[in-house]
């Protein structure tokens, strides 16, 4: 059944309908639709479109639909969208009484409201598995508090960090993350309804009953922007982007880390896949899978910016697009949220591998400069020196600093003295940056307690 036949004297063309009908996909918002439709219908007994008597009908019609829908036996039918299907199935069920529910809104207003509160709870569901993801990083630091590895830039040896300081720049991240889902959910927070098709409606409809109806926090200010304003979707699907963005860079280094050249890390071997040629393989599948899939999820950013970019006021059918993409994007970002997490808690870091790595490549140069910027000598040239050791080590076979004789060093500069050696060890480099944001131990350990507070603040606010 159309919602729409009466100007028209032909049927819709089949390939029409198949190519403008949304039921395929926003069959999705049915419980959204439904509990939309539960509020309007309170909205129009108060307003005496619905007697008390006719509303309660059509909620124990709703509540039946919603079972149905839950159970997966609603009767979806050749339907054009998902709004459709509802009004008729309850024009089907009560007759005239199904019939009055179209009265003072339009599927402009409505679906803008499907939308928000579909997002509203998607966005609550992934700012638990952000926190649940970060609470992994925060133990994993704990338990491997004390590990030093090499940081690099350009992907080349820099300067010994802690194991923990670098899980931690992941949490600021993710941290980053929740405050931008939390910001983009109080932008979903407020209630399209009474906006109609774009005009507002010409009835009395208590919109803040609609509102607190549905849990939403406000109502929307202007009808016209109401029906065409997507940028709720936009901001989701930015955070969702950019979350997976950072997912893909720790997938990226799961991936680098599992390399035996590296081995820093080593994953349950249930969280590994094999090749079908190559017995000896145990790949890292997941974590490419989840770099892979970054990709689409930039894909449906720009998709739903460039869908927006040309329409003018109010809502026109463009919009229809941009459901497919916010829910792959919920359902693909929940399941790498997951996967990161689980496979996270099973890994196991090589201390030895990542000491030893830490010991060759000079990440100590920094402090042979700085040791004589302690002596006086200004950075610029301290640097200068420091260079000429390591070309001296790299002369001599690639040798470590620490094995220059004192000798060798005081002919590099004679303020070189026996307290240098000292200076040079990772443990000193490490303890040596011991300043805020530093990856001196100390800390760290005060950056993992401020995560620790963090999380249980954040845990009770998800809770409430
Ligand atoms: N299915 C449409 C959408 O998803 C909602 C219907 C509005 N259609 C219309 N012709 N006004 O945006």
């Amino acid at each position: 059944m159309k919602l729409w036949g009466g100007r028209f004297g032909k049927e819709t063309e089949h390939i029409v309908h198949e190519f403008t009908s949304s039921l395929r996909f926003d069959r999705h918002l049915a419980r959204q639709d439904l509990r939309v439709t539960r509020a309007h219908a309170l909205a129009l007994r108060e307003c005496g479109v619905l007697s008390p008597e006719e509303c309660e009908r059509v909620l124990s019609a709703l509540e039946d639909m919603g079972r149905e829908v839950e159970e997966d036996t609603f009767p979806f039918a050749d339907d054009e969208d998902v709004h459709s299907a509802v009004e008729r199935v309850l024009v089907e069920r009560l007759g005239e009484v199904g019939a009055k529910l179209r009265t003072a809104r339009s599927r402009n207003d409505q679906v803008a409201a499907d939308l928000r509160l579909y997002l509203m709870e998607e966005t609550t569901e992934i700012l638990h598995l952000l926190v649940g993801l970060m609470q992994v990083l925060v133990e994993l630091a704990e338990e491997n508090l004390g590990v030093i590895m090499p940081g690099f830039t350009h992907l080349q040896p820099a300067q010994p960090v802690l194991l923990s300081h670098h899980l931690l720049a992941y949490f600021e991240m993710f941290r980053r993350d929740v405050e931008r889902f939390a910001q983009a959910r109080s932008r979903m927070d407020k209630c399209p309804l009474g906006s109609g098709a774009l005009a507002g409606v010409g009835y009395p409809l208590d919109r803040w009953l609609l509102a607190e109806e549905l849990g939403f926090g406000g109502i929307t200010s202007n009808s016209m922007d109401a029906v065409s304003d997507r940028d709720f979707a936009a901001d989701f699907l930015y955070a969702a982007a950019l979350t997976s963005v950072h997912l893909s860079r720790l997938a990226e280094e799961i991936v680098l880390w599992m390399n035996p050249r590296f081995a820093f890390l080593r994953l349950d071997e249930a969280y590994t896949t094999g090749s079908s040629l190559m017995p000896q393989k145990a790949n890292p599948d997941l974590a490419e899978l989840i770099r892979g899939k970054t990709g689409r999820m930039v894909g449906h950013l720009v998709s739903l910016l460039v869908m927006l970019k040309g329409q003018p006021l109010t809502y026109n059918r463009d919009l229809q697009e941009d459901k497919e993409g916010v829910f792959d994007a919920a359902e693909q970002l929940r399941s790498m949220l997951e996967i990161t997490a689980a496979a996270l808690r099973t890994a196991e870091f090589d201390r030895e591998r990542m000491e030893e790595a830490a010991l060759e490549g000079y990440l100590n140069a920094t402090d042979l400069a700085d040791y004589l910027v302690a002596k006086g000598i200004p950075f610029l040239m301290a640097h200068e020196k420091a260079g000429k050791a390591v070309r001296l080590c790299l002369e001599r076979g690639g040798i470590p600093l620490e094995s220059l004789s004192l000798d060798d060093l005081r002919d590099i500069d004679p303020s070189f003295e026996e307290d240098v050696y000292r200076c040079l060890s990772l443990q000193e480099c490490v303890r040596a940056r011991d300043l805020p944001g530093g990856t001196a131990p100390g800390r760290v350990e005060e950056a993992l307690r401020e995560a620790r507070g963090w999380l249980e603040t954040e845990s009770l606010r998800l809770q409430r």
